[in-house]
């Protein structure tokens, strides 16, 4: 394929004409991508990358059915949803279908930001409350209304920059956070902070609309929240008049294999109030989606002010979210992203016991994270390492991103197509690569004795079997890996209830 410009001229006129702050990815030497297909892009030259970060490409890039059924919509009209059309009731039904009964009135919008954006507005509405309980670390959004809820953003602004409506809770992270793998119900406590968080606000004669949080944490560090946390927050914030946002921008659409959403991971008897959604919902198309409660929506309703958005929920988009739904199901991408999920953690867990940098592996799914530490025992983070193996695995045309408050967690997230062989060629040469640093820094590469010396796998020939990947391994981190699951070891050290996948 010819280039309009050269790799250099690219960069010098985006420099030029796009705003400094919209930065690359590699900035000591980005990328200049022209085409994707699956797991895979390809650069200027050919160069062929595996692609482990992707989710927007959720069924894979530039899949022909989704290409065709946008193709074949455009042909024949797209226009705003003021006009009846049977693509947009027909996606409705199809996506509150994978929902609980409840939620089931959608509004078609066209980014994560705007998504979450609107959510913000429906909260407030509902009871006539205003203030937003985040968690830390939180990313929700770029637009003004999100930034202020986003401590991962807000928080790089200076320390008076949180404002008076914005209740920031502790993470529910049980590898780094407040309470930890050893604590006898990190939920509950988790909880409880939001509780106190709830009275010292009413103590202050201020009303909570909202407690917004992702199902799974991503770009504030790959966290998995203790099974049952969710539930006792959503009791605390409803007794509060508040409703709960649950964002699957990042996580949604059977990434978690098992589950549909990955609030499902927390288990049947809980219910979001409000879900948004985004990325994977279009597969590159930009759409998003807000469903909530019929009395949620009929609140919103109750102003008088009309909602309208020119481009949510139009033929196209619509077209493109039905066609993206049934290639997760026609490919069974939820049982994919089981299989291979389950594997990479495998493999990885493998790492942990390996090398000194590997503190911590998490997951659930296709969506998992290496936390890397300088030191087992303290949990320091390896953010330049972290950094150091980014580049190297793009050398090795691999491309990995690094993430969390401290920027030390590699994040996988790869398009649902990924296979059992690209997840062994990607820890493979992680593996060489971290062997490489540890040598190199005189970290000493021993047989992780210091901490979870329980964690055992499977033995290599029935591991590599997509049948072998036991599905109740699903979702494992510093604590759950000790869990009984019939690959780790039998012995229990953590007494809260471990994630059902
Ligand atoms: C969890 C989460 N919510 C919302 C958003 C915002 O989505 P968008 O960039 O499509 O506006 C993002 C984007 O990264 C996100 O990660």
């Amino acid at each position: 394929m010819e280039e309009l410009y050269s790799k250099a001229e690219t960069l010098a006129l985006r420099r030029k004409h796009i705003g400094p702050s919209c930065k690359v990815f590699y900035a000591k030497d980005p990328l200049k991508i022209i085409r994707a297909q699956g797991q895979y892009m390809f650069d200027e030259k050919g160069e062929k990358y595996l692609d482990c970060i992707n989710n927007v490409a959720h069924v894979g890039h530039s899949h022909p059915y989704v290409i065709k059924a946008a193709t074949k919509q455009m042909e024949l009209l797209n226009t705003n949803s003021r006009f009846l059309h049977d693509n947009l009731v027909q996606y409705a039904q199809r996506l509150t279908a994978t929902l609980p009964e409840k939620l089931s009135v959608c509004y078609f919008v066209n980014s994560g930001s705007e998504a979450n954006d609107l959510a913000l507005r429906l909260a407030r509405q509902y009871r006539g409350h205003q203030d937003v309980i985040t968690l830390e670390n939180a990313y929700h959004g770029h637009v003004t209304s999100l930034i202020d809820i986003s401590p991962y953003k807000f928080n790089q602004l200076g320390k008076d920059s949180k404002k008076e409506y914005v209740h920031v809770a502790p993470s529910p992270d049980i590898y780094r956070g407040k309470y930890r793998e050893d604590h006898p119900d990190p939920a509950s406590a988790y909880a409880e902070e939001v509780k106190k968080i709830i009275e010292e606000t009413q103590k202050n004669g201020r009303k909570i609309a909202a407690f917004i949080a992702e199902s799974m944490q991503s770009c504030g560090g790959q966290v998995i929240p203790p099974v049952g946390y969710f539930q006792k927050v959503a009791e605390y914030v409803r007794a509060a008049g508040g409703v709960f946002i649950a964002d699957e921008v990042q996580v949604g659409f059977g990434r978690v294999g098992k589950h549909f959403w990955a609030f499902q991971l927390q288990g049947e008897d809980f219910v979001p109030d409000i879900v948004t959604m985004g990325k994977p919902i279009g597969n590159g198309h930009p759409m998003s989606c807000v469903v909530t409660t019929r009395e949620i929506a009929e609140g919103f309703g109750a102003s008088g002010l009309e909602y309208f958005n020119t481009f949510g929920g139009n033929p196209v988009s619509c077209a493109i979210g039905l066609a993206v739904l049934d290639v997760i199901e026609k490919e069974d991408l939820q049982g994919n992203a089981t299989r291979v999920g389950n594997y990479l953690l495998e493999l990885l867990a493998e790492q942990k016991d390996k090398h000194p940098l590997v503190g911590d592996i998490r997951g659930v799914g296709l969506f998992v994270g290496v936390d890397l530490v300088k030191d087992k025992q303290k949990r320091t983070p390896a953010t330049a390492e972290a950094l150091h193996l980014i580049y190297k695995l793009k050398e090795h045309r691999i491309l990995l991103s690094a993430d969390g408050p401290y920027r030390n967690i590699l994040k996988f997230k790869p398009p649902m197509c990924f296979t059992m062989e690209d997840a062994k060629h990607a820890v493979e040469t992680l593996d060489a690569l971290l062997t490489e640093l540890e040598e190199a820094t005189g970290m000493k590469s021993e047989n992780n004795a210091s901490t979870n010396v329980q964690c055992k796998r499977k033995t290599t020939e029935e591991s590599s079997q997509p049948e072998g990947a036991s599905e109740s391994n699903g979702h494992m981190n510093g604590a759950a890996c000790r869990q009984e699951n019939g690959i780790y070891s039998k012995k229990r050290s953590v007494p809260s209830k471990r994630i059902r996948t």
